[in-house]
């Protein structure tokens, strides 16, 4: 029996629930046998109060600002850390020793290269797909591909679709982009490093080799970084109940990128610049922000606002310090985009109308601008967010597979639809 017990009160039953207490955050009543013992269900719709699953991958603190990759800060792992060490972190649970970190890089620098057969899948889509169309084909036909890694109930093709997933993305990205602005795709070189084989890949031209600004590389190397993982956000969530069938890993993880390319979550990015170059100048700010309190229109504020933070996302506040250093270095003075981006949020910070609903900026308010100044269209944003978020999506599609807890999703219904009656021939309706 759990230390702690909730009581659950309804017409003349009183059910006893029990209670189980995480290592950070808060209680979690087991409501697992609820059904069984009062022929109820729970209502959640959007999972607000839900937990679906144990977790000791990422813990966010909503209410501080926190966000922690196995223990471990964002903002530290930013600054101190990169993107294939937060990789090795969330896959196996400890920051890797110089030995595994040099093992895990090679493992994954031998995988860049995708199958060339493949070239002919980018090459039946209209030059004018979003590349995150592409992505999700393409990821979804990895499984046609890569048979020798597609057993879920084998831990060695488990760990080999990991990393080529996490090998591969880069590339896929870089290729949906190029095949969509019509130059010639760019094979990976296995001497660079993770960001800058990826900005190379998407910038080069046989004609005239790329090369790659070390500051650069290193805001790319970021901004992959603090979008690593997120605990259980919608395309994470929807990794899970997809495998939670035992689909192949590939599958699943072209669900995540389904589901992360809607505007209220990994398309925010891109949503956010447009709103940004929308508004133009800072006296327009004032009609957008009334625009946005008003209950008659459905425009947002995007890159604002958080189901989880209640106070600053603390990825947006490295971003913005980022946004400064690469425009800086960019030579990019008086950047329009910038200025605006950066009086909305002072002037939405100011406004009670945010104060109250406690909204802040979040990841995807500073991306874009940094993005666009490195180069990308608006269009890669969301696939860039993609390629970084695949190894919190397979981390945690890891643990569940691993979890003895772990069955099939199946979420019930509050059903408000017609009770039963009787068919009615078409000539009688
Ligand atoms: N602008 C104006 N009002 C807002 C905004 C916003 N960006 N976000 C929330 N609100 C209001 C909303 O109208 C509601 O008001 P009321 O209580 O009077 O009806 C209240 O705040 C709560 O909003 P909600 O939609 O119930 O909150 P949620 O937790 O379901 O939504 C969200 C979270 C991120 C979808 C939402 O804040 C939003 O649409 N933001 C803009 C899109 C965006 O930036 N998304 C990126 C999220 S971070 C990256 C990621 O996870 O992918």
């Amino acid at each position: 029996m759990a230390d702690k017990t909730a009581k659950l009160i309804f017409d003349d039953k009183e059910i006893e629930l029990p209670m189980m207490s995480p290592t950070a955050g808060p209680d979690v009543i087991d409501i697992s046998k609820l059904y069984a013992q009062g022929n109820v269900f729970t209502y959640d719709p959007g999972f607000t109060s839900t937990a679906a699953c144990d977790s000791t991958i990422t813990y966010i603190d909503g209410g501080k600002g926190e966000l922690l990759h196995r223990g471990y800060p964002i903002d530290q792992l930013a600054k101190d850390s990169h993107y294939l060490e937060v990789c090795y972190l969330l896959l196996y649970g400890e920051l890797p020793s110089a030995a595994q970190l040099e093992d895990f890089e090679s493992r994954v620098t031998n995988h860049t290269m995708i199958h060339e057969q493949m070239m002919f899948l980018f090459r039946g889509f209209r030059r004018d797909a979003h590349p995150m169309a592409i992505m999700n084909g393409v990821v979804g036909a990895m499984s046609a591909f890569y048979h020798d890694s597609t057993d879920i109930s084998d831990p060695w093709q488990r760990e080999v679709a990991s990393i080529r997933m996490i090998a591969k993305m880069p590339t896929i990205a870089a290729m949906a982009y190029k095949f969509t602005i019509g130059q010639p795709f760019v094979y990976p070189r296995n001497d660079l490093d993770y960001a800058s084989n990826f900005l190379r890949m998407c910038f080069s031209v046989p004609c005239e080799d790329y090369q790659v600004n070390p500051i650069l590389s290193r805001a790319m190397d970021r901004i992959f970084t603090l979008h690593a993982d997120h605990e259980q956000n919608a395309s994470t969530s929807t990794v899970r109940l997809a495998s939670s069938s035992g689909a192949n890993p590939f599958a699943c993880i072209a669900a995540g990128i389904a589901c992360l390319w809607g505007p209220a979550h990994g398309g925010a990015n891109q949503a956010c610049l447009e709103m940004l170059r929308e508004i133009g100048t800072v006296d327009r700010i004032p009609e957008f922000i009334a625009r946005a309190k008003d209950k008659n229109d459905p425009f947002r504020l995007m890159g604002f606002g958080h189901r989880v933070y209640k106070n600053f996302d603390p990825r947006a506040k490295v971003l913005k310090q980022s946004a400064d250093e690469v425009l800086d270095l960019l030579g990019v003075e008086d950047n329009a985009v910038l200025q605006v981006a950066k009086e909305l949020e002072k002037q939405a910070l100011a406004d009670p109308y945010f104060a109250e609903k406690k909204l802040f900026p979040n990841v995807d308010f500073y991306s874009g601008i940094i993005l666009e100044a490195m180069g990308f269209p608006t269009s890669m944003f969301t696939p860039i967010f993609a390629l970084s978020r695949t190894v919190g999506w397979i981390s945690q599609w890891k643990e569940m597979i691993a979890d003895p807890k772990m069955k099939i999703g199946r979420p019930r219904q509050l059903y408000q639809g017609e009770t039963l009656r009787n068919y009615v021939d078409i000539e009688k309706r």
